[in-house]
């Protein structure tokens, strides 16, 4: 993935909900290889808002073969860059916009007959509704069950597009709407999606062991609770998928004890060819946090240790990494690392972003 950023016209924008609207881009013939994508994945988008340059990263609720690149934004409340997308962005501005990275998906092939189940809550919609479009589209023979969550119905977003796929591919897509802030006419769909949720809907609208693949993306803790409790099913975590929009649990410092006489690792990092060295307190920042302060332009996303964007090489030293939701095990043998998660422990350490 090039972290370089492009600048890219809005082509188009449309109000989805009160609090939510989508943006298309328009992506010049120059750019089109660099921005094609698999579904599930997100652009990052950066801009200065009020003096301030900001990055946030957004999924991509297009599915590649409408060959279309859009976005859908919902406004956080007194969030710089949402609302400044929902309240101040117009047709014909432009933006700078990273190509399209993540892991949040599966490989499709015409020949696969999947079944596949969706959870998705608010704003987590986007990616998930790009997968099932482009499952639909290219694998005729599997079926997705998506429930997605929402405190009323004003705030589902994309309803009449789901709505309309429910139409053109009726035996093979189940919708299942839940309200924590509405009545529904049954109360399995009243509330959250949560772990008893999960157990309810196991026994009574899919069995676990014909589902091939999950995917899962809303708050956090939605998604730890829903992947326990799949993984307390038995279900094999390489058929579990989840995307983390950002963090919202307050995680408690780390604190352990580490190798050295001085209260600094000297930590050396190479990115795009250049290397750069700074002293790091133990038990302080993690590596990512760290070097951005340095104003290092690393790569990032969730800083919850689940997209691996931030994911690098460990060449010399010791680390701590706090949670791995993400890498696999191979990767963690080969020594990579979560710099969003990961703390020195020893007097030097060195990455590599490149590797
Ligand atoms: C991989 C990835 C994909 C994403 N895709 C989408 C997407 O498709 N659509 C979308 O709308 N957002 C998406 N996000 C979230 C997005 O990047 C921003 O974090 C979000 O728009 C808030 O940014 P902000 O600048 O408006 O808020 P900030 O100014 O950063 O935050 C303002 C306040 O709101 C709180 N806050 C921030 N985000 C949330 C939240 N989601 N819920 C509750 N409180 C919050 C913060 O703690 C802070 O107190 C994605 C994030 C990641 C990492
Ligand atoms: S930024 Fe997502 S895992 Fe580190």
């Amino acid at each position: 993935m090039s972290h370089e950023l492009y600048e890219l016209k809005v082509q188009n924008i449309n109000r989805e909900t009160d609090d939510c609207v989508s943006v298309e881009f328009a992506i010049p013939d120059s750019l089109q290889a660099i921005f094609q994508y698999t579904q599930g994945q997100y652009i990052s988008l950066e801009t200065e808002i009020q003096g301030q340059l900001l990055r946030r990263s957004y999924s991509l609720c297009s599915a590649p073969y409408e060959k279309k690149w859009c976005i859908a934004v919902k406004e956080v409340h007194n969030g710089a860059f949402s609302c400044y997308i929902n309240q101040q962005l117009k047709i014909g501005d432009s933006i700078l916009v990273q190509a399209p990275g993540g892991r949040f998906f599966t490989k499709l092939h015409p020949d696969q007959e999947k079944n596949y189940v969706f959870f998705a809550a608010g704003s987590g919609i986007t990616p998930v509704i790009g997968i099932i479009k482009q499952i639909l589209f290219e694998e005729p023979k599997s079926s997705v069950l998506l429930f997605y969550g929402n405190q009323r119905t004003e705030q589902v977003i994309f309803l009449e597009e789901l709505l309309s796929l429910k139409n053109r591919y009726i035996n093979r897509l189940a919708l299942h709407f839940l309200l924590s802030r509405e009545e529904t006419e049954e109360e399995l769909f009243h509330g959250r999606i949560n772990a008893e949720k999960l157990n309810r809907f196991a026994e009574r609208i899919f069995k676990v062991e014909e589902v091939d693949e999950f995917f899962m993306c809303g708050p956090e803790t939605m998604i730890l609770e829903l992947r326990e409790g799949l993984q307390q099913m038995g279900v094999d975590p390489h058929r579990i998928h989840m995307e983390l929009f950002g963090v919202q649990i307050q995680k408690p410092k780390p604190h352990f004890d580490h190798t050295a006489e001085s209260e600094n690792c000297l930590v050396r990092m190479t990115l795009d060819g250049r290397t750069f060295e700074f002293n790091l307190a133990y038990n302080s920042d993690n590596l990512l946090d760290a070097a951005l302060k340095q104003g290092a332009n690393l790569p990032y996303a969730c800083k919850g240790g689940v997209c691996c964007t931030c994911k690098t090489k460990l060449v010399k030293g010791d680390v701590e990494m706090m949670v791995n939701y993400g890498l696999e095990a191979d990767e963690i043998e080969n020594g990579y690392i979560l710099s969003c998660q990961s703390f020195p422990k020893s007097a030097k350490i060195e990455v590599n972003f490149d590797q």
